[in-house]
């Protein structure tokens, strides 16, 4: 299927982003196109190249050190033009040394700062994924503001942030960085986070530039094995991977960054195809385009490229801005000019497009915006930070099983056994990315309880086992606590660099000596409520499937005692819902609960039925699906309207009764999923195309209204363009697990 400019029009209209597309690229304005005309070859190749920031040193390594120079030669290197960005430094001080530095050069081009600030800077959030649990755009938005005020408070201007990548496989260490198997919730999210980040003018001191990354397809490596192959079908490419990049470049992202997996064959960095036809020629993004860490370098051990200079011939001519860490660029490209292999047009697209970055961040006029020592203070850790990482630590949790209404627990006469390693554990509550997040500074689950609880001494705590490795006598301690107690929470899960870059995982299960330590809590007998912490879904089993109360409660930084708290004593209804499908094991990866029909599905009431699809030893279901979760009431739906008729082009009125049944206030989500019955290509079993949270009373009745926007309907047709066929859609309402209505409509 060609990747052709009317293909993507068409994808672009259907998510709403016609005006990414002008007629012609923006010109770059008379100050920048001024200052390309005075820069040499080598001042152009140093406003392309970024580094690790060793003028200030954020203190914890995210990346292997490629070549480091140490702080001195690195402001010398800025003085001579030879550094345009600066990556994962912080602190308004150091900004004031290198940017001094900058203005002190030849052309007085300021540096722009940049960081992984994918979760919090200081005050570390939820990951990502836990806080796309919330299923709540408006949220996702406002704690990107609020991410984005401190971390600009920090001297810098810039995230390489949201990841947008989706990810339908759980062994990928990276789940935890984005929004999961859903397509709908990428894309929303990815555009609230960039409108949070940036907020309303680039050039303020408190915007920070976004990044959605990774162009493209990085979620689909082969086998969830970090830095693996992706191959995929072009419909694949743009029904499921690139949507959430159209809406995050629609919300005005001002950069991009290159993937540094290979993609049908070719690394993404020296890709043109992807770089350069689609992501320009096509979707029409105007932003820099940043390759990934030593990403150009990577394209002699990827064997593309014969030698350094060779890489940064195909990763400029592939369509990459800024090469990132290896100097390939400030150190070959005035050469590869000079004898003619790179043309000098190629070069100077690439420093308009970097120099417009900065210009849009208002650089030029102010320098030093961003760098105020004052600000810092007063925004680093402030009261309004932590009570926003509080919030959406508390909406990302999920409750998934509560037998007998087990929880919410009452605040006072129970004794509680608090087991497990992430009890008393300050060093794992944060997860992967947290920038310049201090572990000392988070509160872990046994403080947050104490702070809640009416008798604080009814509280034991016992590790019982480390992360992977038994304690000695730990099991027996445990036991001992647990039959003392009247309920035992159980902290079990992943530790903190389990999850993430680098992490994938053939077993995603709980560890092992965990796992027996949760066995021996069930043999006693007690009620076990486990707090299950986790940077992906994972394949549960035995006694941590089977506890009566779950939560899941991914990696929740720094508020995680707090959070887990206000849901464990109900101060705050639990409203999450799994972003990511629990499977029944690891080996269903990769699964998501959009797959497509297969030639041979089983009945519903008979999921093993002998010839249909399923493993020989499990179902093609997950333990918990995407989308599951409860609260501590009950909702039901009834009198669901869908008009028997829809007209091509129209929207899909959805009108339903939302009832709260139980004995509390409660809100649920109400997702509306569909199945387009008989179309050109095989289509999803069901896709979430629209959902609403909706708070009600105890016993409260409420119509809701929803709309399925008309290109919701839309599918890459066989032909390549994408298209609304005519034909019977199935609809399913949800409001819960197992509350659901079934519905169907035409479209004519
Ligand atoms: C990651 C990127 C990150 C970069 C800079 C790479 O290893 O893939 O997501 O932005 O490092 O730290």
């Amino acid at each position: 299927m060609p990747l052709s400019r009317r293909n993507v029009l068409g994808a672009a209209l259907l998510a709403g982003t016609a005006t990414l597309l002008p007629a012609r690229a923006h010109a770059a304005s008379d100050r920048v196109e001024a200052l390309i005309a005075r820069m040499t070859l080598a001042e152009k190749a140093g406003q392309l190249s970024c580094f690790n920031d060793e003028v200030r040193p954020v203190g914890a390594v995210f990346n292997p050190v490629v070549d480091p120079r140490g702080g001195e030669a690195m402001l010398a290197d800025i003085r001579a033009g030879r550094i345009g960005m600066l990556f994962n430094g912080y602190g308004v001080a150091g900004a004031r040394r290198a940017q001094e530095a900058a203005l002190a050069g030849r052309l007085r081009i300021p540096l722009v700062f940049a960081a992984d600030v994918l979760h919090g800077c200081r005050t570390i959030f939820p990951i990502p994924l836990a806080e796309a649990a919330a299923f709540d755009a408006d949220l996702s938005e406002r704690a990107a503001r609020a991410v984005a005020c401190e971390t600009a408070a920090g001297g810098l201007h810039w995230t390489f942030a949201p990841m947008v990548d989706v990810a339908r496989d759980q062994r990928w260490g990276r789940v935890a960085e984005g929004a999961g198997e859903d397509v709908l919730l990428n894309r929303l999210l990815a555009a609230a986070r960039v409108r949070g980040f940036q907020g309303s003018d680039l050039r303020r001191a408190d915007a920070l530039l976004a990044t959605p990354k990774h162009f493209v397809g990085y979620g689909a490596v082969r086998g969830g094995m970090e830095y693996a192959a992706v191959d995929m079908s072009a419909a694949e490419l743009r029904e499921t991977f690139l949507p959430p990049f159209l809406d995050a470049f629609a919300a005005g992202a001002g950069a991009t960054m290159a993937s540094f997996t290979d993609f049908g064959g070719v690394p993404v960095s020296a890709n043109r195809p992807l770089l350069t036809d689609l992501l320009r020629g096509e979707l029409g993004f105007q932003g820099v385009c940043v390759s990934d860490y030593d990403a150009d370098r990577e394209l002699i051990a990827h064997g593309i490229a014969a030698d350094e200079a060779d890489a940064a011939r195909l990763a400029i001519l592939a369509g990459i801005d800024m090469s990132m860490q290896s100097g390939l660029f400030v150190r070959h490209l005035p050469a590869l000019v000079e004898s003619g292999r790179v043309p000098v047009a190629a070069v100077d697209q690439a420093v308009r497009r970097v120099l417009t970055l900065k210009e849009r961040l208002g650089l030029f006029n102010d320098p030093f915006r961003s760098i105020d020592a004052r600000a810092e203070r007063r925004e680093t850790g402030s009261v309004a930070i932590k009570r926003m990482a509080r919030k959406v630590a508390t909406r990302s949790i999920v409750l998934l099983r509560n037998d007998g209404d087990l929880l919410p627990l009452p605040r006072a006469g129970k004794r509680i056994a608090l087991i497990g390693p992430f009890g008393a554990d300050k060093a794992n509550l944060n997860g992967p990315w947290s920038f310049a997040g201090d572990a000392k500074d988070g509160i872990d689950v046994a403080s947050g309880l104490r702070g809640v609880m009416a008798d604080p001494a009814l509280l034991t705590v016992e590790a019982g086992s480390g992360v992977t490795e038994p304690l000695p006598g730990g099991t027996a301690r445990a036991v001992a606590a647990a039959q003392a107690a009247d309920v035992v929470l159980l902290a079990i899960g992943e530790g903190g660099d389990m999850s993430g870059e680098g992490n994938s995982r053939t077993e995603i299960v709980v560890p092992a000596a965990q796992q027996a330590l949760a066995e021996a809590m069930a043999a006693t007998g007690k009620p076990v409520v486990v707090l299950l912490r986790h940077g992906r879904a994972l394949a549960l089993s035995g006694a941590v499937r089977d506890a009566p109360a779950l939560l899941a409660t991914w990696f929740l930084g720094e508020q995680t005692g707090p959070a887990v708290a206000d849901i464990l004593f109900g101060r705050v209804e639990p409203t999450g819902r799994l972003p990511v499908s629990f499977p029944l094991t690891s080996g269903q990866q990769p699964w998501s609960y959009d797959r497509r029909s297969t030639g041979r599905p089983p009945p519903d009431d008979q999921p093993m039925a002998p010839g249909r699809s399923h493993w020989r030893d499990a179902p093609d279901r997950a333990l918990y699906p995407f989308g599951s979760g409860m609260g501590y009431t009950r909702f039901a739906l009834s009198d669901l309207s869908v008009p028997a008729v829809v007209a091509t082009g129209a929207d899909v009125p959805v009108s339903v009764m939302v009832r709260n049944v139980g004995k509390r206030a409660g809100t649920t989500l109400v997702r509306i999923d569909l199945h387009d019955r008989v179309a050109s290509r095989t289509r999803p079993v069901r896709q979430m195309k629209a959902f609403v949270r909706v708070t009600l009373a105890a016993g409260e009745t409420r119509r809701i209204d929803l709309r399925i926007a008309a290109r919701e309907l839309a599918l890459v047709a066989s032909d390549g363009r994408w298209r609304v066929e005519p034909g019977a859609f199935d609809l399913w309402v949800v409001a819960g697990d197992g509350v659901e209505m079934q519905g169907a409509f035409e479209v004519r």
